[in-house]
């Protein structure tokens, strides 16, 4: 009989509630978050040694930590259709589309090959609570936590990202090579965005437990060095002001259906008698202006709603199932006294001062203080457990549960 050992895998901690922002923390190297934004974010890149302390404790004990999430797992969930999945294989460069079946992904051992995941935040609660280390940074800016689980050799060649990624080293080795060159042209005859000429300027052997911080646009190239070699990248997200203002003029282009003043059609008792018919009206000019001015067009105020309500619509992927939500309203109620209430893994929510945007809509407007105060911890906290008052009707937050947006 072969002799195995079975080691504890990696149970990562929750973030607590309130991060020590002027506190050095070994996530990040020793310092604090305060001082990582100010020297690194979105500036430079950081590399950490032993970011996750518990790696090098426990192989110092002589019993290193196993995976987080195991290959299986990883494998399992690759042939989920609302998983978004990639396989790329190197030598010669090959790229394709999951879902996948166990039967079509290579062994660990073998050579060149890499399974990407992405949005696992939703489908496992190590990755969930990898991510909630990264609450020092605004929720608006964080897209998703990627896994990848390679063979020896395997990588996405040399690229560059148009956005922060911490990547952290969760199991074997892998080698990352990283230059700030100008010359990011890609090469036009691959699948995959890889630099033309990739030129490393700085090579470091990532271990388990180890970190690398990226700002946007330093070219990068990560070669698994270990069978089964996983890195775990935390990545932001920005829009272009083009796409924030479009979408926050478009919304607020929505919002005028809500104002009555508005449904009034034009009126012209006024007009003179005119020699140029074809020029636009001066009092349909005069009365646009009015109305402009009466909806404060030159105040931030005025398109924030918009752009917050944008900035929380969950991925296009995402996917909500209110058919587990069974509770009646009153049961509903009932148990949110006894059982906290959390955002489904997928759900986004922003919060504008003390208004709320879950998944794109206000959640706040018109409800009482009770269920803005629950919307606000949910926000916050991402939770809620309390009494609600009486009967609450149009309650949003048993909207909300009944869409599957909010679970127990
Ligand atoms: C990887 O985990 O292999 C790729 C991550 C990246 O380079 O963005
Ligand atoms: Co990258």
């Amino acid at each position: 009989m072969t002799a195995f050992y079975l080691s504890k895998p990696y149970d990562p901690p929750q973030a607590p509630q309130n991060l020590p922002l002027d506190r050095p923390w070994a996530l990040l190297g020793g310092i604090s978050p305060q001082q990582f934004m100010k020297t690194y974010w979105h500036k430079k890149p950081l590399l950490v040694r032993g970011a996750i302390p518990a790696f090098e404790l426990a192989k110092q004990m002589g019993e290193p930590l196993g995976n987080a999430i195991s290959p299986e797992v990883l494998f399992k969930i690759s042939g989920d259709e609302v998983v978004e999945s990639r396989l790329i294989k190197a030598k010669p460069w090959s790229f394709a589309n999951g879902p996948f079946k166990k039967q079509s992904i290579p062994s660990l051992e073998t050579p060149d090959w890499t399974l990407l995941l992405q949005g696992m935040e939703a489908r496992h609660p190590a990755a969930a609570k990898v991510l909630s280390w990264f609450r020092f940074i605004p929720d608006a800016r964080l897209d998703d936590l990627m896994i990848s689980i390679a063979g020896p050799g395997g990588g996405v060649g040399p690229h560059f990202d148009s956005y922060d990624v911490f990547l952290i080293q969760m199991s074997g080795r892998r080698r990352w090579r990283i230059s700030e060159q100008k010359d990011l042209t890609l090469n036009p005859n691959l699948p995959l965005k890889i630099l033309q000429h990739f030129n490393a300027e700085q090579e470091w052997d990532l271990d388990p437990g180890d970190m690398l911080y990226l700002p946007p646009h330093v070219a990068h190239d990560g070669v698994a060095l270990d069978a089964g070699c996983q890195t775990w990248s935390v990545g932001f997200r920005a829009q272009s002001y083009k796409e924030i203002l479009q979408e926050g003029l478009w919304r607020l282009a929505e919002s005028l259906e809500d104002i009555p003043e508005l449904h009034k059609h034009f009126a012209d008792p006024k007009q003179t008698a005119t020699s140029a018919a074809e020029q636009l009206p001066e009092e349909m000019i005069r009365q646009v202006t009015q109305k402009l001015k009466g909806l404060k067009l030159d105040r931030v105020e005025t398109f924030l709603p918009g752009i917050a309500a944008y900035l929380s619509e969950p991925k296009p992927q995402a996917c909500f199932d209110g058919s587990e939500s069974k509770l009646s309203h009153d049961e509903f109620v009932r148990q949110l006294r006894k059982r906290a209430l959390v955002p489904q893994p997928q759900t986004r929510l922003l919060a504008l001062g003390g208004v709320i945007y879950c998944n794109g809509e206000n959640m706040t407007d018109g409800q009482s203080s009770a269920i803005k105060t629950a919307w606000r911890s949910l926000a916050a906290k991402r939770h809620f457990k309390g009494a609600l008052g009486q009967a609450e009707p149009n309650n949003s937050l048993f909207e909300a549960y009944e869409a599957g947006w909010l679970i127990f």
